[in-house]
């Protein structure tokens, strides 16, 4: 009894002595749950404000705002090609790049007959490196061109550890992902600057978030196109150029395969027609979005979570696609 009755006079003296730390650190407690939660409402307030109001008021006129040429890397299929109709849509002309002739010219044609916009065509494989780009830069010289969208992009045939990715990979990766948006910016930027208007939008992707086991060489590839855009709008936004950096999560492409269980949630991967419609209501109010609404929850949680959550989820994830790709070959 005398034991418990001093242990309780031992406790009280100490939390009278000790009390103004623990105001003080109740204080500081406080204070960070409330930056927190202020910051946690206005990063949702700010995806309603961009992914549903401007869905609510009138479209924005594109063509006044930036000019009557759009250019569309890898734009024969998925959200490139999507991407291009939706702009098409709202009467802008569309030069489209890629591979293939054959699926340039149906695309074009497709587009042309629909939109009644006129369309142009240029063949070139951004995978050859330097050599293609002085035939780019030619036929685009006498055209005013309005909106640069650097779609064209590789990804790895499934996720990979780094030492089975074949070097072809890894130069296609470099050439493809890195250099070609680096190299159709240089060429088309100054056209805009000295129009003092125009936009540049480069898609990155969602494994730029954080470092992504199983997609090093790609989800690199993606930050640097991220940092890239980020620095050039501080560059060029105050002589009238809106930069954007496009950062999707999963959309339905021939990227994650057709059958793949990622196409069986269209809420979480959108068709790329709906993205790419959602995406471009984004322009010239966001610099930095992953152009959907389900995509930026994603983002959000993407940002709050420590890097090993991360890092375990994108694994198992990974690894899922993988035995799923692997099962699909077999
Ligand atoms: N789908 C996703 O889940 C997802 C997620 C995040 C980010 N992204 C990014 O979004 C962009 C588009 O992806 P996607 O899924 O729409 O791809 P996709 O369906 O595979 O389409 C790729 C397009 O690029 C063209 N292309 C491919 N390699 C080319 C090359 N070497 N030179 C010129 N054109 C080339 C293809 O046309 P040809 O074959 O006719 O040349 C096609 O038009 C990529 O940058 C990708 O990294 C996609």
């Amino acid at each position: 009894m005398a034991a418990v009755d001093s242990f309780y006079l031992l406790y009280r003296e100490i939390a009278r002595s000790c009390s103004c730390y623990m105001e003080a650190l109740a204080l500081v407690g406080a204070w960070y749950t409330a930056r927190k939660s202020i910051t946690v409402i206005c990063d949702f307030y700010s995806l309603v404000r961009l992914h549903f109001i401007p869905r609510l008021v009138s479209r924005a006129d594109l063509i006044k705002q930036y000019g009557r040429w759009a250019v569309v890397s890898g734009a024969t299929d998925g959200i490139g090609r999507a991407y291009a109709e939706e702009l098409a849509s709202r009467g802008l002309n569309i030069i489209l790049i890629s591979r293939s002739q054959d699926k340039l010219q149906t695309v074009a044609k497709d587009i042309a007959d629909t939109y009644k916009v006129e369309t142009e065509v240029i063949v070139a494989d951004f995978s050859s490196g330097r050599e293609i780009y002085d035939p780019i830069r030619e036929a685009l010289k006498d055209k005013d061109i309005g909106i640069l969208v650097n779609n064209v992009g590789v990804f790895y045939p499934y996720p990979q550890y780094f030492t089975q990715v074949s070097e072809d990979k890894l130069w296609d990766i470099i050439n493809v992902n890195i250099a070609a948006a680096s190299l159709m910016v240089h060429m088309v930027l100054p056209g805009m600057v000295e129009r003092k208007k125009g936009a540049v939008v480069t898609i990155s992707s969602g494994s730029c978030c954080k470092p992504t086991p199983q997609l090093a060489a790609y989800s690199a590839s993606k930050a640097y196109l991220d940092h890239f855009s980020r620095a050039l709008q501080y560059e060029y936004a105050s002589q009238g150029i809106f930069v954007q950096s496009l950062i999707p999560f999963y959309v339905a492409t021939n990227v994650t395969a057709p059958g793949s269980f990622l196409h069986k949630c269209p809420w979480l991967v959108p068709s790329p027609k709906v993205y790419a419609h959602h995406a471009v209501s984004t322009l010239g109010i966001s610099k930095r979005t992953t152009g959907y609404w389900s995509h930026s929850i994603q983002f959000l949680f993407a940002q709050y979570m420590p890097e090993w959550l991360w890092v375990w989820g994108a694994n198992v994830l990974n690894r899922s696609l993988r035995k799923e790709a692997l099962s699909c070959k077999a």
